[in-house]
């Protein structure tokens, strides 16, 4: 959009206009970074030549270009500035990245640097917290992430695909991405709610829907820069839309957790469940504004990336027809009934899902780290005005590591094996993605159901490119498929799993 104005009022003007706005309303700058003037004397990676509102620009309509294009002018560490806010300096050494992923958590504020999901998860988000109140909330929120609750998930996605997908005709085209964000946010509300149906549900999901639909566009992800655009002018204005849908959403969960306290039940599996019976180090439970934020962090964190990164497999995978038959290989060699478990173990099928994940991270930087004192990242030193960002994207595209980066070769993960600072779109340390077993097992399963239950082609008439989305990186359009023969009747469905 900002490009069309230009071309009407000029783009000096549209530089002036958007500088004063930027300048007078952009929340970067109540980001509490001192601007001291602790950075002299100190050796600094270059900084882009370009200015601040050009960068601001580029950074929402075309990240990746940006990030590449900084990266061949100025190399693995460079720092662009956005205006009022503080500078982002981006890393993509791997020795860099473990510098900062091994470092002191203190040292850091990352919850702080997330303000731009303070409106949608609230004060109490895990993204959003520091320091203590940040483990205390991880520590509750963990176990159910880990070690036997995922084998329950297994059979939850494997049923909820084969639902959802049973809708493809024959013949008929379709955009994929609707369809895995379907399967995403049904198991992922099951999953923390246990719900299966209701008219809560239903509200729960259409508003969530809704949510995402006005703030996935790169307008949606520009008005978080600009808290005019964002407020209530009436129902027809976007903040008034966000206003609207935010109080509709805070009804249903709020009136979920106190029916939930209400009649706890402790045969319930639910993360919901979990989350009300769980207790911190000093025995305290979590309060219901706790919980709503948490929840809303599940949902909005745990399916919107989830959803894109199956997308991104389902094109990879139908693009290169010798991937395809490596990978329908392994699944041929598998024996009746599989468990969930082993599927997750298959060796090709693991290097699908991380090469899809390096190509394309779906969150391409790590959440931005904002020194709390003087901090020193190889040879450089940075103070307190500064936001260290890991770049998941650039080091994922290093020559050194991934040569012929732009080309989509899983063999890359069965012939070496990468360390946590050399591929990492789960990003690290004390942030590291509390959902990345539940993402990586939901991705195999809905991909294994697919693809043994259809076979599909692309119909894609134009090179699908990679766009931002919000905050994350997703193929533009959604992918066109079309469903050209069925492999299984109803009957003889996929996997025992699915149909279990
Ligand atoms: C393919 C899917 C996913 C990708 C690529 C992804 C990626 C990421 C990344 C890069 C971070 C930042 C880590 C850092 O800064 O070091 C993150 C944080 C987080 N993710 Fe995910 N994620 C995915 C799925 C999920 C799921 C399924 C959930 C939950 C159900 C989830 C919940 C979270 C939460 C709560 C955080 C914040 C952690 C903290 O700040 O302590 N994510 N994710």
């Amino acid at each position: 959009m900002p490009l069309v104005v230009s071309r009407t009022i000029g783009s000096r003007s549209l530089f002036l206009i958007t500088r004063f706005i930027v300048d007078r309303t952009t929340q970067w700058g109540k980001c509490s970074v001192k601007r001291s003037g602790d950075m002299t004397a100190m050796k600094t990676p270059p900084s882009v030549k370009t200015s601040p509102l050009w960068n601001l620009l580029r950074w929402i309509i075309q990240p990746l270009e940006l990030l590449d294009e900084c990266n061949h002018r100025y190399g693995d560490c460079f720092t662009i500035s956005f205006g009022s806010i503080a500078p982002l300096v981006f890393f993509s050494d791997p020795k860099a990245i473990e510098q900062i992923f091994a470092a002191n958590p203190n040292l850091f504020d990352s919850g702080r640097a997330n303000w731009i999901l303070r409106s949608t998860l609230g004060d109490h988000s895990l993204l959003l917290l520091d320091g203590d109140r940040h483990h205390r909330q991880r520590q509750l929120l963990m176990p159910p992430f880990h070690g036997e609750r995922m084998r329950t998930y297994g059979q939850l996605i494997g049923q909820i695909t084969e639902k959802v997908t049973n809708h493809w005709q024959v013949g008929k085209p379709f955009i994929v991405r609707p369809f895995m964000q379907e399967i995403s946010i049904q198991v992922i509300l099951q999953a923390v709610f246990g719900l299966t149906e209701g008219d809560r549900l239903r509200q729960l999901k259409q508003h969530l829907d809704a949510m995402l639909k006005l703030t996935t566009t790169r307008f949606g992800f520009a008005m978080a820069f600009f808290p005019i655009l964002q407020r209530d002018f009436g129902a027809w204005s976007p903040g008034g839309q966000f206003v609207r849908i935010m109080q509709a959403i805070d009804q249903l969960l709020y009136a979920e957790i106190q029916e939930r306290r209400e009649n706890l039940d402790p045969s319930r599996t639910d993360i919901l469940s979990l989350l009300l019976t769980a207790r911190d180090e000093a025995g305290q439970s979590m309060t219901d504004l706790e919980l709503r934020d948490e929840l809303m962090t599940l949902l909005v964190a745990g399916h919107e990336t989830t959803a894109t990164a199956i997308t991104w497999a389902l094109y990879w995978i139908h693009s290169l027809p010798e991937v395809k038959a490596k990978l329908m290989a392994e699944l041929a060699s598998l024996e009746t009934d599989p468990e969930p478990m082993t599927i997750a173990r298959l060796p090709y099928l693991n290097a699908v899902c991380s090469e899809t994940l390096r190509i394309y991270p779906v969150g391409f930087i790590a959440e931005l780290r904002l020194p709390k004192e003087p901090v020193r990242v190889q040879d450089y030193e940075f103070g307190t005005d500064v936001a260290l960002v890991p770049c998941i994207y650039l080091t994922h595209h290093r020559k050194d590591l991934y040569p012929e980066s732009k080309q989509f070769r899983p063999e890359r993960f069965l012939e070496r094996s990468f360390s946590a600072f050399e591929f990492y779109p789960f990003g690290g340390s004390n942030r590291r993605c509390i959902g990345a077993a539940f993402a990586l097992l939901e991705m195999k399963l809905a991909l294994v159901t697919i693809l043994s239950r259809y076979q599909l082609a692309l119909a894609e008439e134009r090179p699908v490119i990679p766009i931002r989305r919000g905050v994350t990186i997703a193929p533009r359009g959604g992918i066109r498929m079309v469903m050209t023969g069925q492999r299984f009747t109803q009957e003889k469905a996929a996997p025992a799993f699915v149909s279990a």
